[in-house]
């Protein structure tokens, strides 16, 4: 991959994979281990396919760079990068106390101590990044994580941008920019839906947005539409509820201003320096703040639905390890998941030719009931079609199947019903179903193997593409569908 990165060292057999940590539309991260060192790790890993259907070299070209480039306390670490044939992988520090979006939602808000200390936090986090000439373009609370020490590390590099790149991309091309924004609606600053450009004063606005939030749970401009929320943030039009302090709101007035040049912390009001002396920071000793232990904050409950045996607060728990999701599909707006997780149809188009495997058929309410006759007429041309008795087939791949000390290849069809069976590809013969019920769990154990564990059997697994995790994840998606949670 990288000459200029020293970090080429590993591979995906280095790892051991426990649970899915977060997704969107062009990668997926999970929880992950070492094998030689027992060292945890979030491994970012973005499919090459997307990269190159959807033009974004340059765009992950710029996140490695980026987060390359940081090397601070509040921020995740990469650690090692390597890639396969199919995917990139970049190993990152594991911050394993979640992010800070479940700390506000679980206690509805935070304490003013917590406030002042996270905030104080932040603002230094983004005191680095304008020092290397970065605006991030997503700070938001799901993308501050939170140590085992409770310290914050932000993520998500995928939108951040050099500002000079960016002002030069904007002083050529500001008219032909898309209209289309990058980051979050909630957090958008002013002068992205304006002007369709950001600058080294643009995540100040989002920082007064986070800070806001945490003191009241909600962040300032809520609606049920983007639309409607651009129109307040056009207008600044948002309230503090009665029990927010002056003093806070002083300092969040002083942040969600129109032009961004008026901003507390930028050049043109005193820089952070000015920032760092509000009222509202009396008290805080900013040298020391990484080092301090962070005030109390009542812990999240998991917003994993289930927990494996490898998340990171049972590290020595080795019960049943079950995949699952992190939360639920949404569509439409981009409310909590800044990037909504795409129609699997549109992503996924059946060829001409048969593939060896599919995937991505989605069940309701992804799939509309049109969509899914569409998709069935399709299969019907489809060597696989006459195993399914009429069912839309969700999944399908070849994968070895282990049993004692024998290893067979088969045909494995997840379909409606639930129904999942194995077929032998070179007599064509249905070899077996796996049982569905309620019991029924997945568990990754590495990039290419899996386990499916029914009542009484554990079938041992193998995708040699390195699917463990899309297959595991599925299975957990129609399990979900059919029999609800867990
Ligand atoms: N989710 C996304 N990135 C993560 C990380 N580095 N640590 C923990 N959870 C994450």
């Amino acid at each position: 991959m990288d000459k200029d990165l020293d970090k080429n060292l590993k591979t995906a057999d280095d790892f051991m994979v426990s649970k899915l940590l977060g997704e969107d539309n062009d990668s997926t991260v999970v929880l992950a281990r070492d094998v030689h060192t027992d060292i945890e790790y979030a491994i970012k890993i973005i499919e090459k396919s997307r990269i190159e259907k959807g033009n974004k070299k340059d765009e992950v070209e710029r996140e490695k760079n980026i987060i390359n480039q940081l090397n601070h306390p509040f921020f995740v670490k990469l650690h090692f990068m390597f890639e396969d044939e199919k995917r990139l992988y970049y190993v990152l520090s594991y911050a394993s106390m979640g992010d800070l979006l479940s700390y506000i939602e679980n206690s509805g808000r935070l304490s003013r101590p917590c406030v002042q200390h996270y905030t104080g936090e932040l603002v230094l986090a983004l005191e680095y990044l304008k020092g290397l000439n970065i605006i991030h373009r997503d700070i938001k609370p799901e993308n501050i994580l939170l140590t085992s020490e409770m310290h914050i590390q932000l993520t998500d590099f995928g939108t951040a941008r050099l500002a000079s790149d960016e002002e030069i991309e904007c002083a050529n091309n500001s008219s032909n920019r898309k209209t289309s924004f990058v980051g979050t609606a909630d957090y958008v600053p002013p002068e992205l839906l304006v002007d369709k450009c950001s600058n080294i004063n643009s995540d100040l606005w989002s920082l007064g947005c986070v800070i806001f939030q945490m003191l009241t749970g909600k962040p300032p401009f809520c609606d049920a539409s983007d639309f409607a929320i651009f129109q307040k943030v056009i207008k600044i039009n948002f309230s503090y509820p009665d029990f927010v302090d002056e003093e806070a709101k002083d300092l969040i007035n002083g942040l969600l201003k129109f032009d961004s040049n008026q901003r507390l912390g930028s050049d043109e009001c005193g820089g952070f320096e000015k920032l760092k002396e509000h009222p509202f920071f009396r008290g805080v000793n900013w040298d020391e703040l990484h080092t301090k232990i962070p005030p109390p904050i009542s812990r999240p409950v998991s917003r994993l639905s289930v927990k494996t045996s490898r998340s990171s607060d049972s590290v020595s728990d080795k019960s049943d390890a079950v995949y699952s999701r992190i939360s639920p599909r949404k569509s439409g707006t981009m409310k909590r998941q800044a990037r909504p997780v795409k129609n699997s149809i549109a992503v996924n188009k059946l060829t001409a030719s048969e593939p060896d495997d599919i995937e991505g058929y989605g069940l309701p309410p992804d799939l509309s009931s049109d969509d899914r006759d569409t998709w069935l007429e399709k299969q019907m041309g489809s060597t696989w079609h006459h195993f399914s008795n009429g069912a839309l087939i969700l999944k399908r791949a070849e994968l070895e199947k282990k049993r004692g000390l024998s290893v067979k290849t088969r045909q494995f069809l997840l379909m409606e019903g639930p129904k999942l069976v194995y077929v032998d590809p070179s007599s064509m013969e249905v070899k077996g179903e796996i049982p569905w019920s309620r019991e029924l769990k997945t568990e990754v154990k590495t990039f290419k193997s899996f386990h499916i564990h029914v009542p009484g059997r554990t079938y041992h697994l193998v995708d040699k593409k390195g699917n463990a995790i899309k297959w595991c994840r599925k299975i957990d998606d129609v399990k979900q569908f059919y029999y609800g949670s867990a």
